[in-house]
């Protein structure tokens, strides 16, 4: 995060070659888990997605469909992919797509000061250049001719383009990834971004253009040429925030408060554009590089990358429907390790949602506001104060906020629901329905309504960017919205003081956060 207390994310622009699929939705959903953390950290936020409309994939698809490119991007982008992070809950501040002219002009402005300052030359490509991809390929890359990534024959290119000298910036690269690691991450990805740059096979300058079709952006000094696909699409990161213009205007100063990136989240499949030729193209402008390239793996069907080429994509409404958002957002973070590779499997999601939302954290909500209304006439007690839980509640909060501000949402998370196990815990020892029988231990009784309400309190915030709406209507079953404010403006660093809970906030019994699924199957 930024000293300034700014914090600038980004998820990769997405093809609109088809609709999303969980892979694409477990960047997005990652990213918008952290930059909701962040701001409930009270950091300035800036959350950025978008989709990457130009080239040959997607002029392909479109003639296939036979409608424009414009068309069927217009098309895919409002049918299909605003409206599946709407039903995920994502909380982007704003949305790029490569086809805005605020884009397009500032990516050529951008190429244009490249070339006024040398770093772009005519040249000629010959070699192979896969359009799953969108990648000029090495001979290292090719299966018997085929792309290693999508199985398919590559084509032969031969054509007069641009270049960028792209091989002058290998060792500022190789400098910068060895003095700071944390600028690619995790290490598995660092180590291959500096063995492809420290590699036998010298790194190439890179083509930027190309002349065989014309569904992209004009190169401004040579308009039979469309630009990059890749070239543009990075771009998509600085545009957005107002590369180039006028420091005084308003897209000047909005880069100004947001450059660089302070994370740039991507799949591991598009590493090397991001932590290669990315970083080269600021340098050669002259401007700061991102703060960090985290590399996150595949989600996997039998054993490979799902995907879009492959029709091998599961839509996220065929999990949502049976198991509902928030325990979508939830799954894939808290089962994964965020880096490796990992197969969605309805086995494993049945059990988790059983046992770690339905159980230890669903109903532990439940019993305490039925206890609430059935033993303290529906108000909160007055303040208690268990010293147990309320220190571990202080290193919970510590070991969520480290491990999610280093991108190891698993164990965040893993933090927050061990709380919530010893919470239960907490109340299975404390039998709170036996105390309740002997009217000499009422002031006991309250003590441990209180505690068990103010560690609920505690989880609904620390839960909240990961599950925001089922955290919400928990905290307005606890009364809390009226109390202390929206869940929203609730602030980690504020979450591990003890007795925030007014004495006599209202609790009121609300829906079922998460129906068996049996239940929820006969809907
Ligand atoms: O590469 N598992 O777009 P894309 C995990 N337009 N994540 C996956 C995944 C999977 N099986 N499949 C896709 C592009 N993703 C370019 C990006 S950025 C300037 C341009 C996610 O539609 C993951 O984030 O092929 C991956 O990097 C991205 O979708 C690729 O999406
Ligand atoms: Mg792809």
């Amino acid at each position: 995060m930024a000293s300034n207390g700014k914090f600038y994310l980004t998820t990769p622009i997405y093809y609109v070659n088809d609709a999303p699929h969980i892979g694409h939705a477990y960047t997005t959903v990652a990213g918008d888990v952290l930059t909701r953390w962040h701001r409930a950290r009270g950091e300035n936020v800036w959350f950025l997605t978008g989709t990457d409309e130009h080239g040959e994939k997607v002029m392909n698809t479109a003639a296939q469909n036979q409608v424009s490119p414009q068309e069927w991007c217009d098309r895919l982008v409002e049918s299909a992919w605003k409206p599946v992070w709407e039903h995920l809950n994502i909380a982007n501040d704003d949305f790029i797509r490569t086809t805005e002219e605020r884009h397009e002009t500032r990516v050529q402005r951008f190429l244009q000061g490249l070339k006024d300052q040398g770093h772009i030359y005519l040249g000629k490509y010959e070699g192979p250049y896969c359009i799953g991809c969108e990648e000029f390929k090495l001979p290292g890359d090719l299966d018997d001719n085929k792309c290693v990534v999508h199985g398919r024959p590559v084509e032969m290119l031969s054509e007069e383009n641009w270049f960028f000298k792209l091989s002058a910036f290998v060792p500022a690269l190789i400098e910068r990834y060895t003095k700071n690691p944390g600028a690619c991450e995790p290490a598995s990805a660092r180590n291959e971004v500096l063995a492809f740059l420290q590699g036998e096979t010298p790194v190439t300058d890179l083509s930027i253009s190309r002349s065989t079709f014309d569904w992209g952006i004009p190169v401004p000094w040579d308009t039979k040429q469309v630009i990059y696909v890749w070239f543009d699409a990075l771009l998509n990161y600085a545009t957005a925030v107002g590369l180039g213009d006028d420091p005084a205007s308003e897209g000047g100063k909005k880069f100004a408060e947001f450059w660089p990136a302070d994370v740039h989240l991507v799949g591991k499949d598009i590493l090397r554009f991001h932590a290669v030729i990315w970083p080269a193209m600021l340098m050669a402008a002259g401007l700061p590089v991102p703060e960090k390239i985290f590399a996150h793996g595949w989600l996997l069907v039998g054993g490979e990358k799902m995907s879009k080429s492959k029709l091998t994509g599961i839509a996220p409404r065929d999990i949502t429907d049976h198991f509902g958002v928030d325990a979508f957002r939830y799954y894939f973070l808290r089962a994964i390790p965020f880096g490796s590779d990992g197969s969605f499997s309805w086995e494993d999601m049945s059990a988790r949602y059983t046992s770690e939302l339905a159980n230890d954290f669903g109903n532990l909500a439940s019993r305490l506001i039925a206890m609430i209304e059935k033993y303290s006439g529906g108000k909160i007690p007055a303040v208690a104060h268990d010293p147990e839980l309320s220190a571990l509640l202080a290193q919970t909060v510590t070991a969520a906020d480290d491990a999610i501000l280093a991108l190891d949402f698993q164990g965040g998370i893993n933090a927050i629901m061990d709380f919530c196990k010893r919470v239960n815990g907490y109340v299975t020892e404390k039998e709170p329905w036996a105390v309740a029988k002997d009217e000499t231990r009422t002031a006991e009784l309250m003590d441990i309504l209180y505690n068990t309400a103010d560690s609920i309190r505690a989880l609904a915030v620390l839960l909240h960017p990961i599950m925001p709406t089922t955290t919400e209507i928990l905290w307005k079953s606890l009364g809390a919205d009226q109390s202390m404010g929206p869940i929203s403006e609730q602030r980690i660093g504020l979450v591990a003081k003890w007795g925030q809970l007014p004495e006599g906030s209202t609790v009121t019994k609300g829906a079922v956060l998460f129906p068996r699924l049996e239940e929820a199957e006969a809907k």
